[in-house]
């Protein structure tokens, strides 16, 4: 087999040592990964202690199917602060619901976005990122891909739920006023992790409201627009699920709940994927050509697409390396016992995918950057749990096979066509806050190859 020879793509330094847990959560509210200091990559469980609040991390894959799987009835609510960040947008969305509200919630979501029905969104993934290889192809100088893929994957989704009427104008408008709004919500909040009441965000909590704001009220004109029977199957599919009672179970603000949920969480983490692995085909142009090599002049049909092994194998290796949602806390709704450590209620748990997917034990030269470990028997020696870029458990994303196929088809329209290259000057930086982004966007050149 041949191997890539070790690449080490860009990460943040390690902290030099453990910050206490108030200065390290202070450090978090601008980036959670420069918090972890080079032994977090190698223990397997570790904790710190504010006042009233147990913070214990999962770093391990036993502990992690624990938290996330076995006792899913514990762990399955969200941190407050991840409840709190993404509720003046979401609403109540099975995205942070939990109970029985998200049980019935994830029912209804699941079936129009279920694997065996993607092939019907294959035109909008092509037409979506046909649009995007065009304005790229268009570009004079050096293009930030993180703020265009944002556009264009919002651009999938609005063609999916809404059909022609969520058009690429729509979508980029959408896109912009979702990143404002992380950018004044998104934080790790050192009072809400406290379980207090934070006096001091709410200058920048009521400009999130009303970004959150606008951004339901485009989705909601959109909603209407389609009339109370019209709009694309996945709609109408939304709109049919009833519960035993014959009660719709998503109607009014529910369903606009859902159907913003769909835009915002189905572009983010597809939009990122994206960003990083065009980032890494841009330093390491051996991939890129060896990607090119491998996809079909046209677009095939999605069956054949998800079947390209090594183009597979580089989104895998750049979601372990830059997994989307870097972070997964959750709180505790009972006592319960990990390993050593008590948990009590309210306290937080951890799932850190940006240490597992770097772990020392875990994995060989954790940092370089290898497709190789997804194929073949490589990939099926893989440890289970240690590896969660869709999330593990009952929560799993529910649009895992809808992304994987949404970023492979703009990896197979955008790396056949394209060779990209670092702006000159520009370094790219992760930088983790509720999502792994890269700071100041991606800049790069495109040229045709
Ligand atoms: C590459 C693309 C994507 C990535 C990396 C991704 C990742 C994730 C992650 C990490 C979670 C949270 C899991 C947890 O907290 O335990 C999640 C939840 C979710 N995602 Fe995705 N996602 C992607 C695409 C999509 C798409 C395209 C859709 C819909 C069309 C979608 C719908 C959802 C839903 C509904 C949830 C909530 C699941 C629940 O809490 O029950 N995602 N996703």
């Amino acid at each position: 087999m041949e191997v890539t020879a070790d690449f080490i793509p860009p990460m943040p330094p390690r902290a030099a040592r453990e910050p206490t847990a108030i200065a390290g959560l202070l450090r978090a509210r601008r980036d959670v990964l420069s918090i972890f200091p080079a032994d977090a990559y190698r223990r397997q469980v570790f904790t710190t202690r504010l006042p009233g609040r147990l913070i214990l991390v999962a770093n391990t894959p036993e502990v992690v199917r624990d938290v996330f799987v076995t006792r899913h009835d514990i762990y399955q609510r969200k941190a407050r602060f991840l409840e709190d960040a993404l509720r003046p947008v979401v609403g109540g969305s099975c995205f942070i619901g939990s109970g029985e509200d998200w049980a019935e919630r994830r029912e209804a979501v699941s079936p129009p976005i279920h694997p065996s029905g993607l092939a019907q969104f294959h035109p909008c993934f092509v037409e979506a990122a046909e649009t995007c290889a065009e304005s790229l192809a268009r570009a004079e100088g050096p293009v930030d891909v993180a703020a265009a893929y944002a556009a264009a994957i919002s651009h999938v989704l609005l063609l999916a739920v809404f059909g022609k009427a969520g058009t690429a104008a729509e979508a980029r408008l959408i896109a912009e006023t979702f990143t404002a709004y992380q950018d004044a919500a998104e934080v790790v909040d050192l009072l809400g992790l406290m379980g207090l009441p934070d006096v001091f965000g709410w200058l920048t909590r009521r400009r999130a409201r009303q970004l959150a704001a606008v951004l339901r009220g485009r989705v909601a004109r959109l909603i209407d627009a389609a009339g109370p029977d019209g709009g694309t199957p996945l709609l109408r599919a939304l709109r049919a699920a009833r519960r035993e009672d014959g009660s719709p179970v998503l109607a009014g603000e529910r369903l606009l709940d859902e159907v913003v949920m769909f835009l915002l969480a189905g572009a983010e983490g597809a939009a990122i994927t994206l960003t990083w692995t065009t980032m890494l085909a841009a330093l390491h142009p051996a991939t890129a050509d060896r990607m090119a090599a491998e996809l079909p002049a046209d677009v095939p049909d999605l069956a054949a697409l998800m079947a390209l092994p090594f183009t597979k194998a580089v989104i895998q290796e750049s979601m372990r390396l830059y997994p989307p949602v870097a972070v997964f806390p959750r709180q505790a709704t009972q006592p319960h016992r990990i390993r050593r450590w008590d948990i009590r209620t309210g306290d937080i748990v951890l799932a850190v995918p940006w240490l597992l997917h770097r772990h020392e034990a875990l994995w060989e030269a954790p940092d370089a950057f290898r497709p190789e470990r997804f194929l073949g028997e490589a990939a099926r020696q893989r440890p289970r749990f240690a590896y969660m870029p869709f999330g593990v458990g009952p929560r799993i994303c529910a649009g895992a096979a809808f992304g994987m196929a949404e970023v492979t088809v703009f990896a197979a329209v955008l790396f056949r066509r394209f060779r990209f290259a670092l702006a000159p000057g520009f370094t790219p930086q992760p930088n983790c806050r509720l999502a792994l982004r890269p700071k100041g966007g991606m800049r790069v050149v495109v040229t045709r190859r």
